[in-house]
């Protein structure tokens, strides 16, 4: 569940109009529900409740100081997959110790630092990272806490650009080989083989792929586990969220139930999971990053202009593709509902919903039933707090957009808009060209 909602035809963050923020900041703006977000967490955190755990948020999937304060409060640990989020997670008073460093292309640099600053567990992804890593703790005459991610191939029926868990895929070691490479790298003396690890990929939305990869992998965790003495098995990340409920639950407009069919909750996810790993007296670590920040934010956008084609409707709104990348990148689904509702509602219209940049990909829906509007009018792209600013760019020399936090009826900007100089700060016109 989330915390937007409709009060007085307006649609609200919490205690909130998003008309008055639209109207206060500029759009394209986007706000996240501080209550959300940890109420996502603590959801989850309590479902996991009878094993001993960490969630660490996955910091890619939203990485604004705010927000990960938020989630520090919370208690959470966090999954960085760079030197730079590491950096981000001490600015927002977040412990590096209960950070796991994961990613297929650490560098010396950002292993030095990570180490430096007790990271809780690299999470390895080919047996040269290893050698690395244990080099990098040998000159700086630190052992590395270590766990291998694994890479069961399984098969977690997702978009192809976010299936992680298969042997197409450049991620992890392959199952076939963790053994041998655990023996390997017990051999190396700047290494700690804390834990182990595993990812089969994002907006997984049923439970089995899930509990299909944690069988799989038990046998060798629990093998592995009374070997090098381990402390943690991570499952991951890729909790599914409801993007289009009018799909997952058969129910008109955007809003949805979470006794709908087919949803994963917590709950559910829990019940699945839970008692496959009790067994194994390891601490479960979680990466979810989705499943917390993306219905815990949204993405609001003014009319520009309303262009009927004869073919097409056609909205042109000021966010574009460079804001909110999921749908060109992913053909994702957001819900796109107006801010304010209109006395008596009117006849849907078929519409496309487009960005200003120079790209056909730059679009938000097409041809989806929307209410009618008009220029100065205000729309919110729901569900965008993961993916969403985070991937933003300033293609076609558009600042990035603000970004604001609501917490019950206090609200605060948590971002600034991006001066459109600053796009270009550290550009130069060198001396030859003058
Ligand atoms: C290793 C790892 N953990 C966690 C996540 C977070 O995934 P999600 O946001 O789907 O929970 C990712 C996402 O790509 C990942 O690669």
């Amino acid at each position: 569940m989330h915390d937007f909602h409709f009060a007085d035809g307006q649609l609200h963050c919490e205690g909130v109009a998003l008309n008055t923020l639209a109207k206060k900041f500029g759009t394209p703006l986007y706000v996240y529900s501080q209550h959300t977000l940890t109420d996502h967490f603590q959801k989850l955190d309590t479902a996991m409740a009878p094993v001993d755990h960490l969630i660490c948020f996955a910091v890619k999937s939203n990485s604004n100081l705010a927000v990960l304060r938020v989630l520090a409060n919370a208690g959470s640990g966090f999954d960085i997959v760079s030197a730079g989020e590491l950096q981000r997670v001490i600015a927002a008073g977040g412990n590096p110790r209960q950070c796991v460093f994961a990613g297929v292309g650490k560098t010396e640099k950002e292993i030095e630092f990570a180490l430096r600053q007790q990271v809780y567990s690299f999470n390895c992804e080919s047996e040269p990272e290893l050698l690395r890593i244990n080099r990098v703790a040998a000159r700086l005459k630190k052992v590395a806490p270590v766990a291998v991610r694994i890479n069961p191939n399984i098969e977690a029926h997702t978009h192809a650009k976010i299936t992680t868990g298969t042997y197409e895929n450049k991620f992890g070691i392959a199952f076939e080989q963790v053994e041998a490479i655990y023996a390997r790298a017990s051999r190396l003396k700047n290494l700690h083989l804390r834990g182990v690890q595993m990812h089969i990929g994002s907006q997984i939305t049923e439970t089995t792929p899930f509990e299909q990869a944690v069988k799989k992998v038990l046998p060798l965790v629990q093998k592995l586990k009374t070997k090098y003495a381990l402390e943690f098995f991570s499952v991951g990340g890729g909790l599914g969220i409801i993007y289009d409920p009018m799909l997952a639950s058969g129910r008109p407009a955007w809003w949805h139930s979470p006794a709908a069919k087919n949803i994963l909750t917590p709950a559910s996810y829990a019940a699945r999971i839970l008692p496959l790993l009790q067994p194994l007296g390891l601490k479960i670590l979680m990466e979810p990053g989705r499943f917390i920040s993306g219905n815990a934010g949204v993405l609001l956008t003014r009319v520009e202009f309303v262009k009927r084609t004869g073919k097409k409707n056609f909205v042109i709104v000021d966010a574009a593709m460079n804001d909110l990348i999921r749908p060109a990148f992913y053909d994702a689904h957001h819900e796109i509902v107006p801010l304010v509702k209109k006395a008596g509602g009117g006849k849907a219209v078929a519409s496309d919903v487009v960005g200003p940049i120079c790209e056909s990909g730059d679009y938000f829906c097409k041809d989806r039933p929307l209410p009618k509007v008009g220029e100065g009018d205000h729309l919110a792209l729901l569900s965008a707090g993961a993916y969403g600013f985070v991937m933003a760019s300033t293609y076609n020399t558009r600042p990035l957009a603000a970004e604001v936090l609501v917490n019950g009826k206090k609200f605060a900007l948590v971002r600034e808009r991006q001066p459109v100089k600053d796009i270009w700060a550290g550009e130069k016109v060198v001396a030859w060209l003058k």
